[in-house]
């Protein structure tokens, strides 16, 4: 069962040993939880069936729902005709713009679901089907007659479409324009002038749990069970949208099938279910089928990148360009920040970060795992392998040369960085001292062998959050409205809350996942751990504190301490720019014959401060380079711009890679003690594993066969 100590997950090494003591458990003396490779505390429950997903609540004489998506990319509605869906058996209600109730504006125009005759894109749902079962709610929404006045569209996507323009922000709210110093002139009077353009495909997340929602109202009181990476969003918006006080609102994400950013935000899905149990007075659930996601929960916008690098005969980059091009729907601005990596990763006296956007008749682009940082950093360390080649440098040096104490863009300083350590060892543990650097050279047979390296990084953010943590007979009880999506947080808090009390991890009860609970924010960002730890770190503590003033004992009632840390975020997050590092290689094989790739290996090693759980932190970083490896050689999306919208819909068209695919991947991380980013010195894990790997391949695929891919994914086709 759970609990500490269940070592065999580790194998790091040195000093991350389970049971060493050497970190966290060495502070007081005794055997702390955190730092221990613990099972998931919901492990059993999960592989028994007895974790309940959002459709899974038993919910009295529930109802069911099945939307209509548009099937124009841009137009208004002109009739629809519901008599034969209403007229199929067992249903409850048809919805549409023409009936729904209406909504509030929350500030998300993807949520204002069937209140408009007009169609932003092909997807975007403009009816809802309600019956007494799903069949019957799936053959009532195919029974919908829409017509249409289309309008001509615009889904074409490229790098100079007229209708481009500077964003004031990006993603993050960070500015869409950085400069420093004069790139144009610098770049100019380099010695080594290297210059190319990059493709990043829309990609998309597809969760193994489709986006679902169960909704009832009861009285004035509004619940859902939702597939959310943060209940409180949710909450927030169904507030707005149904005219009603947050305090009459509960959202709950118990447990999350996975959302990679796709459950970051408040989706339709959830609106149409409240929708739909106000309409019918019945508690509805709403399962998206898969073929659906594609258009209604965001994407990662396909990005053109324009990089320009200047350096001297030693490779320091004198001037750095990157000029980011991408695109979003008329409903939202969405920018995704890829040209962010530039503003952190080397020295660049001279530096040019910028982003363009259009606006197209296409679903609406979102988050997706380590948004910027991922596609950004494919073409920069695509970049920086060529530049090491131009400069006839080994492309670990290249790196190590263009090393930086301070942030570049924020002169801040870092409040570590290891990035160089990272190289050096991964290059050591790969065995990359022997690597002939000329490409072609390593064959077996008609297999081409090459080794690929890149950087990664991601920012190691943090926010403010609350928790509460409770003393009674039972033991300890912490609680906080953090979200599991499947990474072990509820079993990293109760670690950190064990630690933080002192106490035996079955001492702890951790209640996560409902808005009912001390706010905190969304599991998204890498920055879940670092923000809801910080909070249950201080709420234990003051409990502890608490607890000593009576006499050690909690009174029969129990003892209660509410913790937040808006206070000591905003005073602790400004000094130093706050980021995690990586370095990535890979080895791979194409065959000669028929283009195909395969990564024979991979080894991440990682600078991402103290890790506090050895089991979910491999299983984070090691998911996080398969879904790099996945973008690198096959997952890509189709803007068909006749249609509008994505030809892949389902997984058997948008291939993802599978074990069979990464036969030997390694993770590795180093001991790095960061005492200024919160009490756990921990650095979020959740992303950065993902970063770095898409260039690594790429740049190893260069090495065995002379081609560079700059156009992602390598697919066969681009080798021959
Ligand atoms: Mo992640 S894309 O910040 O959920």
């Amino acid at each position: 069962g759970p609990g500490p100590g269940n070592g065999n997950g580790d194998g790091n090494g040195d000093g991350d040993a389970p049971g060493t003591g050497t970190r966290g458990g060495a502070r007081r003396g005794h055997g702390s939880a955190l730092g221990e490779p613990v099972v998931r505390l919901e492990g059993r429950e999960k592989v028994t069936g007895a974790a309940r997903y959002a459709t899974e609540h038993p919910v009295e004489g529930c109802a069911y729902a099945w939307p209509v998506p548009a099937t124009i990319a841009r137009g208004g509605i002109t009739a629809v005709d519901t008599a034969a869906a209403l007229a199929v058996p067992g249903v409850l209600a048809v919805l549409t713009h023409e009936n729904a109730p209406r909504l509030g504006d929350p500030g998300d125009a993807t949520l204002l679901v069937l209140q408009s005759p007009r169609v932003a894109h092909r997807g975007q749902y403009v009816a809802l089907a309600v019956a007494e079962t799903p069949e019957a709610a799936r053959e009532a929404a195919a029974a919908v007659r829409v017509e249409y006045a289309p309008e001509r569209h615009d889904a074409r996507f490229t790098a100079d479409h007229p209708g481009m323009y500077a964003p004031e922000r990006v993603n993050g709210g960070l500015p869409a324009d950085r400069v420093r110093g004069d790139v144009g002139m610098a770049f100019a009077a380099s010695e080594i002038r290297f210059a190319a353009a990059y493709r990043v495909p829309p990609l998309h997340n597809h969760p193994l749990e489709p986006h679902a929602a169960t909704a009832l109202w009861i009285g004035p009181r509004l619940r859902v069970y939702d597939s959310s990476q943060g209940a409180a969003p949710v909450r927030r918006a169904l507030a707005v949208l149904f005219g009603t006080d947050e305090e009459l609102i509960t959202v709950v994400s118990e447990h999350v099938g996975g959302g990679f950013g796709s459950k970051g935000s408040p989706r339709p899905h959830a609106v149409l279910a409240a929708m739909a149990a106000r309409e019918t007075g019945r508690p509805v659930k709403l399962a998206l089928p898969r073929n659906q996601l594609a258009a209604v929960v965001g994407h990662r916008p396909a990005t053109e990148h324009r990089v320009r690098l200047g350096a001297d005969g030693m490779g320091r980059i004198s001037a750095l360009s990157h000029e980011v091009f991408t695109y979003s729907s008329t409903l939202e601005e969405f920018t995704e920040q890829a040209a962010t990596p530039g503003r952190f990763m080397y020295a660049s006296p001279h530096s040019r970060t910028t982003h363009r956007l259009a606006r197209l008749d296409v679903p609406t682009p979102s988050w997706m795992r380590a948004p910027g940082e991922c596609p950004g950093m494919f073409a920069l360390e695509s970049a920086m392998d060529e530049l090491a080649i131009a400069c006839g440098l080994d492309p670990v040096e290249l790196r190590l040369r263009n090393e930086t104490a301070k942030e570049p863009d924020s002169g801040r300083p870092f409040s570590s960085r290891m990035l160089a350590e990272c190289l050096r060892e991964g290059a050591d543990r790969f065995g990359w001292r022997d690597r002939d650097p000329r490409p072609g050279t390593r064959t077996e047979g008609r297999l081409l062998i090459g080794t690929g390296v890149a950087a990664s990084g991601h920012p190691a953010s943090v926010s403010p959050a609350a928790a509460e943590a409770h003393a009674g007979a039972g033991g300890y009880r912490v609680r906080i409205n953090a979200t599991d999506i499947g990474t072990g947080a509820r079993t990293v808090l109760a670690q950190i809350a064990a630690d933080a009390l002192g106490a035996p991890l079955d001492r702890v009860r951790i209640e996560i996942g409902s808005s009912d609970l001390p706010q905190a924010p969304v599991a998204g960002g890498s920055s879940g751990t670092a923000s809801w730890g910080w909070a249950v770190h201080k709420a234990c503590r003051e409990l502890l504190y608490e607890l000593a003033r009576h006499g050690g004992t909690p009174p029969e009632t129990g003892l209660s301490v509410y913790a937040d840390t808006a206070e000591e975020v905003a005073a602790r997050t400004r000094e130093y720019a706050r980021r995690a590092f990586g370095a990535q290689f890979a080895e791979v094989q194409v065959d000669r014959d028929t283009g195909e790739t395969r990564v024979r290996r991979l080894l991440g090693v990682f600078a991402a401060g103290r890790i506090l759980n050895p089991r979910t932190a491999r299983s984070q970083l090691t998911g996080g380079m398969v879904m790099g490896l996945s973008m690198g050689l096959m997952e890509h999306s189709t803007l068909d711009p006749d249609f509008g919208d994505f030809a892949e819909r389902d997984l058997a068209m948008y291939p993802v890679a599978t074990c069979a695919d990464v036969p030997d991947i390694e993770v590795r991380w180093l001991a790095e003690e960061d005492s200024r980013l919160n009490p756990m010195g921990s650095k979020g894990i959740g992303e950065i594993g993902a970063v770095g790997t898409a260039a690594a391949v790429a740049n190893a695929v260069h090495h065995a066969t002379g081609v560079r891919v700059r156009a992602l994914p390598v697919l066969p086709e681009k080798l021959l």
